[in-house]
């Protein structure tokens, strides 16, 4: 099988990166023409520098970097420097990166791949949906480009940001809801999921033994973002939650799910930004994406350990 054509759009953060990570030490699996990069978990200026400071971390600078939206669509942008740290990779010591930004916005690079792509491809989202929304609106037909989409958002229960709201959906809302009711192959990988996917010392320690410096900046975050998530939210553990979206892309064998009717608060107050999923769809409201309901997490742990042992 070729490499399959991939985009990621992100707003690095800690998971976003360990994402990026799996994605760039897997050249045989996927074909990554772009990182594209929104404001999230911390602003737009830092999510852009994060992703080219992974790439370098890869020694991937093959990889074009493209700056996105700034901003939610209808919203004032809401970040997560309390769980990512104020640079957005907090544990890490990585330097500034020599490796350009690409001059083309992620929107528009979006509409030329997925117009112009001989073979559809495959999108990752790993942040707040601002970037595909707009290309979207701009360019409905960029969706005969696109292979499947692969959300890390939402949640069959509990929300994060808020009790309702997971945060790449509360972040903006207004452009879930356009993805979600744009008709494209979607597959939802939410908190449920997520929180399923720990992350333990014995897997924090078989980071660090990889003995390499992504080995080591991936420990560092995920040990000072894991005492973080565990303090603010109350868990046991961590979650780690947008490699999970890679690890599907790679190994879909470890994750289960079913086709449902998928949607998204966006009027309430108390429910803004809650994904709302019905396992029982209905002919007026029919099924419009595949929701995950369970990982295997030993083997979705042990696939990052062993690719990240490769870079
Ligand atoms: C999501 O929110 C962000 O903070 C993480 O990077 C992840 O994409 C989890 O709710
Ligand atoms: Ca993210």
């Amino acid at each position: 099988m070729p490499p399959r054509p991939l985009i990621i759009d992100c707003d690095p953060g800690v998971d976003d990166a360990i994402a990026l990570l799996l994605a760039l030490a897997s050249p045989a699996d996927f074909d990554l023409l772009g990182i594209t990069t929104v404001a999230g978990n911390v602003p737009l200026p830092l999510t852009q520098t994060n992703a080219r400071r992974i790439c370098h971390l890869a020694q991937r600078t093959d990889v074009p970097v493209y700056a996105g939206c700034p901003r939610p669509m209808l919203r004032s942008l809401t970040t997560a420097e309390d769980i990512h740290g104020p640079s957005g990779l907090q544990g890490a010591d990585l330097p500034e990166p020599t490796m350009p930004l690409q001059t083309q916005h992620a929107v528009a690079c979006l509409i030329e791949q997925l117009t112009t792509a001989a073979t559809p491809i495959t999108l990752a989202t790993l942040g707040p949906l601002t970037n595909l929304a707009v290309a979207l609106i701009q360019c409905p037909e960029i969706a005969r480009g696109i292979g499947q989409v692969v959300i890390m958002g939402g949640s069959l229960g509990a929300g994060n940001i808020t009790p309702a709201a997971e945060f790449n959906i509360y972040v903006d809302p207004h452009a879930a809801r356009v993805v979600v009711e744009a008709g494209l192959p979607l597959t939802m990988i939410g908190l449920n999921v997520t929180h399923q996917v720990v992350t333990t010392p014995d897997r924090l320690t078989a980071l660090e033994n990889l003995g390499n410096p992504v080995g080591r900046a991936a420990a560092g975050m995920l040990r000072h973002y894991g005492q973080i998530d565990c303090d603010h939210h109350g868990l046991a553990a961590p979650p780690l939650h947008d490699p999970c979206v890679i690890a599907y892309l790679l190994r879909p064998d470890l994750f289960c799910g079913r086709s449902m009717r998928l949607d998204v608060e966006t009027e309430g107050s108390l429910c803004l930004g809650r994904t709302v999923a019905n396992p029982y769809p209905t002919p007026t409201a029919p099924a419009n994406a595949t929701v995950i309901e369970t990982a295997d997490a030993e083997g979705v742990y042990g696939l990052l350990i062993e690719r990240l042992g490769k870079l």
